[in-house]
């Protein structure tokens, strides 16, 4: 009897931890309605089955307890029984996993005008790269990476000399602008997420990532590093301050671009 009361608790104590619970999702700020739409769809399959399976089990150790003179039945097949296991189960699975197939589409079919942003991970460290007047950003590459050139920008690609670096600052993005986000890692493994974005994505040494979003409101949100990458990964925080049209022009302005930064601090030539 003890065992029946523990597993209606545990259900019990499930539904209300997840109704009561400070623990919510952060409110949201970008496109991606899809990503908590697939969220939900999982949590009520999965909280069906849970309520369910625990709730059949309790009835069980209640329904069929020890008693004098009680026999098991011995059934080791039943076609019925696992024709409809086995059914129901691959439906839920399917609804879990097909809205995934789509929306992962979405995410990663980036619209012609978005804009090209750059976030580069290194431990620990984020730092972003914004393409200059061109639109473009210029070709990089790890083996590149100065003390002088911490992003390894590529000096001969003239595409890259107006690019704005901004080397462990904040990221400034203008709302309802869609940008696509261009992800690198110049040391180990690394992931970008941002909880208010619905949007996280490994960085992996040696290849560009990508997915893209549009900031729908302006705030200032952390961003996080969700890949175990060594001592300092906990402390791997970011900010990103989604602004105003005009408030971001401001702060684009006062950035410094690749040749302003080599300027600053490579060795000048004596004559
Ligand atoms: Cu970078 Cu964890």
């Amino acid at each position: 009897m003890a065992v029946v009361l523990i597993l209606v608790l545990l259900v019990l104590a499930s539904v209300l931890f997840h109704a009561l619970s400070p623990w919510w999702w952060t409110p949201i700020a970008s496109n991606w309605t899809y990503i908590d739409s697939t969220l939900i769809i999982t949590f009520w399959i999965t909280g069906i089955v849970f309520v369910a399976v625990i709730c059949f089990m309790a009835y069980c150790v209640y329904r069929f307890r020890h008693r004098p003179g009680n026999q098991a039945a011995y059934e080791p097949e039943n076609r019925k029984l696992e024709w409809w296991l086995a059914s129901g189960t691959a439906v839920g699975v399917a609804a879990m996993l097909a809205p995934g197939l789509v929306v992962w589409n979405q995410f990663i079919t980036v619209p012609d005008d978005a804009t090209p942003v750059e976030v580069v991970s290194q431990q620990w460290l984020w730092s972003f790269r914004l393409p200059g007047a061109d639109g473009k950003l210029g070709r990089s590459d790890t083996r590149d990476v100065t003390p002088e050139n911490p992003l390894g920008l590529n000096k001969n690609d003239t595409a890259g000399l107006d690019d704005v670096i901004i080397e462990g600052g904040e990221l400034h993005l203008p709302v309802g602008k869609p940008v696509r986000i261009l992800l690198r890692s110049i040391d180990v493994l690394h992931d970008f997420y941002v909880p208010e974005f619905r949007a996280k994505m490994d960085m992996i040494p040696g290849m560009v990532t990508y997915f893209w979003f549009t900031p729908t409101r302006t705030g200032t949100f952390e961003i996080l590093c969700a890949e175990l990458c060594g001592v300092g990964h906990s402390q791997m925080r970011g900010t990103v301050v989604v602004d105003e049209a005009a408030d971001y022009q401001a702060w684009l302005e006062q950035q410094q671009t690749f040749t302003q930064l080599l300027a600053a601090r490579e060795p000048q030539p004596a004559d």
